[in-house]
């Protein structure tokens, strides 16, 4: 049992200052380690990372680059060993090869090791003694560590989409296997004990979208790709190394990326999968929770400005129990159900001016409804079938006229008390131009830090279509009147910008933490309350170095351990690697790199 401080629960850490350092900065009382950082040897017979060298086979070897979403699963009874799942989301060329000059120059050797670094990770942990650090299994077998990479794991396509036409292609001809996974972001932990993977920029990766077929161009435009040049800008010429990624040639494959993926990080051997009932579109992550009627519910958001909220109910009820049966029966339930997209309404509109002030009810917030847009094979969309409705689901979000939200990245229940909590982390297009302006849940125009919105299903049951929301937080600096921390003395919080990922520790608090501070400090990591007198009172627990978003975070079900992805360190306009603009970890050149933090005392972390 923890030992010291007091009950879980209370968040009684004293926060740490906004500040430019580059390194991690955790509380007084606590510490933290880097667990494992890109390049590491993660699977047998790995070289080290030689960034001269790299190569797709032996990036394919270790561990990927920008490490985003992370799960820590129990891997024994007595919590002494663990797995560590990682997204790698994307990379930075300038910051990995030296001499870059651009995507053109890289050899095919590099271009596949930039393949190789993006997917997942498994890696097995073990815990220092009885304290509340974790660190890499480095010996024996080590039979659950894993790369899942764009270059060569193979997928399987599951659901409505899985066989159309939308999907198949010269090298898949049947529509059902997919080579690799793109722009995973941010995800989820199954209750069956899997991990879910979003698909979120996908479209950054393809080219040649000039060339296809006019009736396919607005759909490619509304996904992102452009259909104006052979050659984006910033493009990253991966059709060098893998024609597919051409549209020119090859339309259908950017309809086969976008998805929501389920790992089995137990079943080393086992198949990923591409759970096309989820929808498809620019996926930031997947949580799932399971309702009173026993049928598994995905809260999701589209991560691009404008975008949409939506909810996936299964149609199957989880099986409860470890038995061979259940564990079967619950890798099927995100394969058939029905795909839900959120609209919300207001009980202060004609107030909302795009200031971000209060309105005089004293709320951001009202009702809403989720909007069904489609049941296994049957679509509520005019015009679209259910595999229309799946492959281009934003276009069915648009017909039903749903909610344009301010960026929706993390979307997540609250396991304590069932609210669902959304990171709209920024729209600097909000109210500009044509652009929608600003309403209750999107109060300011030119938003530039974000909000928190908190969903209660009516009844608290998460298979019901109709919902009322809260803005808890409106974040930016406490000082600044356009900013609302659930009604806190204001003097009393953190300066937060930007909100991506959130996570509960087994009181229920919020962690918060933040990509892109607009307030000119690190990002980093908050926590609050979010019932009783306390609620509002966010404080910064940990910050990373300049350039590097904060990822994750992920707090272990004992409460003693938080663990965070320290993505794209070093990543600010001009930099390289022989210029960096960060060095950690290692102080020689900038490595994504995750890590844990754990409180001196072996007690609750925040607590
Ligand atoms: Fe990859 Fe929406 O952050
Ligand atoms: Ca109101
Ligand atoms: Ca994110
Ligand atoms: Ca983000």
């Amino acid at each position: 049992a923890p030992r010291g401080g007091r009950p879980a629960g209370a968040l009684s850490f004293k926060p740490i200052p906004p500040n430019t350092l580059d390194t991690v900065i955790v509380p007084n009382g606590y510490d933290h380690c880097v667990v494992v950082r890109w390049g590491e040897p993660i699977l047998p017979g790995a070289a080290q990372l030689d960034v001269r060298n790299q190569t797709g086979e032996r990036q394919s070897r270790q561990f990927g680059y920008n490490n985003d979403f992370l799960a820590v699963l129990p891997l024994d009874k007595r919590g002494r060993s663990a797995l560590l799942v990682a997204n790698h989301e994307y990379t930075n060329e300038e910051l990995m090869f030296p001499g870059f000059t651009g995507h053109d120059a890289l050899t095919v050797d590099q271009v596949r090791a930039a393949m190789a670094a993006h997917g997942m990770s498994v890696v097995e942990l073990e815990r220092v003694d009885d304290t509340g650090q974790w660190v890499v299994v480095r010996k024996g077998p080590r039979r659950y560590n894993r790369r899942i990479t764009t270059l060569a794991t193979r997928f399987a396509l599951t659901g409505p989409v899985a066989g159309s036409t939308w999907v198949r292609t010269a090298a898949d001809p049947r529509g059902r296997t997919v080579i690799g996974t793109l722009n995973n972001c941010a995800g989820g932990v199954t209750p069956w004990g899997t991990v879910l993977s979003g698909e979120e920029n996908f479209n950054q990766y393809f080219v040649g979208g000039d060339a296809v077929p006019a009736e396919l161009k607005p759909k490619f435009e509304r996904y992102g790709i452009t259909t104006k040049a052979r050659y984006p800008s910033g493009s990253r010429k991966w059709e060098r190394a893998d024609e597919r990624f051409d549209l020119a040639k090859h339309p259908n494959e950017a309809h086969r990326f976008g998805w929501i993926v389920e790992v089995d990080p137990y079943e080393p051997d086992s198949r990923p999968r591409k759970h096309t009932a989820l929808g498809r579109f620019k996926h930031e992550g997947a949580n799932v929770i399971v309702a009173k009627s026993g049928h598994v519910v995905a809260y999701m958001g589209d991560d691009e400005r404008f975008d949409y909220l939506y909810k996936f109910v299964s149609d199957k009820k989880m099986m409860k129990g470890d038995s061979a049966a259940a564990r079967r029966h619950n890798l099927t339930l995100l394969e058939s159900g029905t795909l839900y997209v959120a609209k919300l309404g207001f009980t202060s509109a004609g107030e909302i001016d795009g200031s971000g002030r209060l309105p005089s009810d004293g709320a951001f917030n009202g009702t809403g409804r989720w909007i069904k847009l489609v049941s296994g094979d049957r679509s509520y969309v005019p015009g679209m079938t259910a595999v229309e409705v799946l492959t281009f689901t934003r276009l069915a979000g648009d017909a039903v006229g749903a909610t344009k939200m301010d960026r929706p990245e993390d979307v997540e229940p609250n396991p304590v008390t069932g609210k669902i909590y959304v990171a709209l982390t920024n729209n600097s297009n909000r109210g500009v131009g044509s652009n929608a302006p600003a309403d209750e849940a999107n109060p300011r125009n030119a938003n530039k830090h974000g909000q928190i919105v908190e969903l209660t299903e009516d009844g608290g049951d998460h298979t019901a279509e109709s919902f009322s929301w809260s803005l808890p937080i409106v974040c930016g600096d406490p000082a600044d009147p356009a900013t609302y921390f659930a009604g806190y003395d204001k003097s009393r919080v953190s300066p937060i910008s930007c909100p991506d990922n959130v996570a509960f520790d087994s009181s229920g608090n919020l962690w918060i933490s933040t990509d892109g501070n607009a307030l000119g400090s690190n990002d980093g990591l908050f926590a609050t309350a979010v019932e009783g007198p306390e609620r509002g009172h966010l404080k910064q627990f940990l910050t990373v170095p300049p350039g590097a978003e904060t990822c994750g975070p992920f707090i272990t079900a004992d409460d003693r351990s938080v663990f965070v992805a320290v993505q794209h360190p070093g990543e600010v306009s001009g930099a390289s690697i022989e210029k960096p603009a960060s060095t950690w970890p290692d102080g020689d050149f900038a490595k994504p790199a995750v890590v844990c933090t754990w409180r001196l005392d072996g007690g609750h972390i925040g607590s």
